[in-house]
């Protein structure tokens, strides 16, 4: 299985770039930025990483980004992840970047967008990986806020696909970011939101109807309301969901009560993918190896999770034609 699941090509589709950010790496920018971190060891960086829930990740989490100044340490960082893509046959990514988190301690947009850039076009050619990028708003910071970043990201408006919303999800709903999103669409920007990861079930209808996302990032908690259940299956919206993650920020006590299986049984297009795999203890094969062992899932489940992430990606129909036949040969060849 383990191999089965190595050898598959495979999209992912909810990643933070920020959240890929390897203590090793993390040390190296630091030290030649100048930056103190309150780390001596990597094991202490390690240690560190124990979670009792989304806001304590957070923490952790913006104080490691600030060590992002210039714009090598944003290309570094991406070239970092996109080996991993590489080395977990990761063909097309779409990438999270929260702009705030850095144009707030005076990074200039420009900076981080340009080192992302220039990591893709490097990591297309040395390992052929596609990728598109998705701008996420910080829901903690102000609507006002979110509509500076818009702002700021227009003069780039052809590298990015999508806009997000990320960050703290308790008492901060979808709807506090209604006229941002409906001005990003209008813009041209695909809208995704993080929904019902921790937040209630309110928050995943909001992000449908209010928000009117074209997929859902996490939406586990979906399944406490069957007529949300339906509605996500009508729509035809998928689930980015993120087994680790929920492991190690608590939304699920143990991988063997994970609701993927669930989700699929419903007929929800869920896909699975690795959300901060610098924190959260794997890339793409280990969140598929896990909680294929935890569920027991079939070799036809992990194949339907790898194809929902290359149909529900927002790649051209004539690219998912390629990627899907690519798959296909890849099982034919395992089965024959
Ligand atoms: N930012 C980075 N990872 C996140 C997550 N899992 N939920 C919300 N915001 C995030
Ligand atoms: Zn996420």
């Amino acid at each position: 299985m383990k191999d089965f699941i190595k050898a598959l090509p495979k999209a992912e589709l909810h990643l933070h770039i920020e959240g890929s950010f390897e203590p090793e790496l993390m040390f190296e920018i630091a030290q030649r930025n100048q930056i103190a971190i309150p780390y001596k060891t990597i094991d202490e960086v390690k240690k560190a990483y124990q979670f009792s829930c989304l806001q304590d990740f957070l923490d952790i989490y913006y104080a490691g980004a600030g060590v992002l100044i210039h714009e090598q340490d944003f290309y570094d960082l991406a070239m970092a992840y996109y080996q991993k893509c590489y080395e977990n046959n990761v063909i097309h990514t779409e990438i999270m970047f929260d702009p705030q988190t850095h144009t707030e301690r005076g990074i200039a947009f420009e900076t981080v967008i340009n080192g992302l850039q220039k990591a893709r076009i490097d990591a297309k050619e040395k390992w052929g990986i596609n990728s598109l990028f998705i701008m996420s708003y910080l829901r903690h910071l102000s609507e006002e806020s979110a509509f500076e970043t818009l702002k700021q990201s227009l003069p780039y408006k052809d590298l990015i696909t999508a806009v997000g919303l990320d960050s703290s999800e308790m008492g901060n709903p979808p709807s506090k970011f209604k006229n941002v999103f409906e001005v990003s669409v209008k813009e041209g920007y695909i809208p995704v939101a993080h929904a019902g990861e921790e937040g209630p079930t309110e928050y995943i209808w909001e992000a449908i109807d209010v928000l009117k996302v074209a997929r859902i990032d996490h939406g586990n908690r979906c399944l406490e309301d069957e007529n949300l259940v339906q509605e996500i299956v009508k729509r035809d919206l998928a689930l980015t969901v993120c087994p680790l993650s929920n492991l190690e920020l608590r939304n699920t006590d143990v991988l063997t009560n994970h609701p993927l299986k669930k989700l699929l049984d419903k007929g929800i297009k869920a896909t699975v993918n690795s959300d901060d795999p610098a924190y959260f203890g794997g890339y793409m094969n280990a969140n598929f190896v896990k909680v294929q062992e935890a569920l027991n899932l079939s070799k036809e489940e992990i194949v339907t999770l790898v194809r929902n992430s290359f149909n529900y990606s927002f790649a051209t129909d004539e690219q998912k034609e390629i990627y899907l036949k690519k798959v296909n040969e890849v099982v034919n060849e395992i089965n024959s």
